[in-house]
């Protein structure tokens, strides 16, 4: 099987007045379709800077990242641009939905850019939400629901276009343990459908029993867990 994230030899430095900064050093990782890959380590040891590569949000400075065998660095904006819109769906801790709007007025602002019919992009919307067991749940508002529901349709309108890579840094941060869990079954649930890489960077352990896969940064080294 072909890796849909290919990392090789990929660093990222910042440069500042006192210097220059290694954030990430040669990291060399494949993530497959049907993987749930949980990404911890202490605070700055470089899991959002990975996380915003995968997302194509940001270039390595050294090496190369390869999305579906295709060497990134050699992508257009516009390209690139389709890739970010299209192939790869995002997660927040801060759930960033629209205040005071509907469930399914959320799901859809991810069609925003897209000229796609709007009867066919209610059923991607409405297929999404079912996904995240939120059916039924269309026409209530955003500030009607609980933190674990708000998290839930924030995954919803990120997988409605159907990406192949999911990316979400520390989706359960402002929840509790019990919608932690809701939060962490569902994304489960979408791992084990096959077609979807998940990376997910979290500070708690106790997630780790949802996912397949564990990575380890530290320093800016990462490493495989077993
Ligand atoms: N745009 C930037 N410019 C300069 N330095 C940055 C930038 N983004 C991140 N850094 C630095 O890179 C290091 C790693 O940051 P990163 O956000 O990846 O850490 P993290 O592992 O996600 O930490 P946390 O768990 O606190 O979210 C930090 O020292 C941070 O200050
Ligand atoms: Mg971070």
């Amino acid at each position: 099987m072909k890796p849909i994230l290919e990392f090789r030899g990929v660093s990222r430095s910042y440069e500042s007045g006192s210097g220059t900064q290694t954030v990430l050093r040669d990291v060399n990782i494949s993530i497959f379709a049907g993987e749930f890959s949980a990404i911890t380590g202490p605070s700055g040891s470089g899991k959002s800077t990975f996380l915003n590569l995968c997302a194509l949000l940001d270039e390595p400075t050294t090496g190369e990242i390869y999305f579906d065998d295709v060497p990134t660095s050699g992508l257009s904006e516009a390209l690139l641009c389709n890739l970010r819109k299209n192939a790869v769906g995002m997660v927040f801790q801060q759930y960033c939905l629209l205040p005071y709007r509907t469930v399914l007025e959320n799901v859809l602002f991810r069609f925003r850019y897209l000229d796609m019919d709007s009867a066919e992009t209610r059923k991607l919307a409405r297929n999404a939400l079912a996904m995240v067991g939120l059916e039924g749940f269309e026409d209530r508002s955003t500030h009607q629901l609980s933190g674990g529901e708000m998290q839930r349709v924030g995954i919803a309108r990120a997988i409605a276009l159907k990406p192949r890579l999911l990316v979400a840094d520390e989706p359960t941060g402002n929840l509790d343990s019990a919608a932690a869990a809701q939060v962490m079954r569902c994304l489960q649930q979408l791992g084990e459908q096959g077609d979807i890489a998940i990376l997910l960077v979290t500070h708690d352990e106790s997630l780790l029993k949802y996912t397949s896969r564990h990575l380890s940064f530290n320093d800016g080294l990462l490493t495989e867990c077993e």
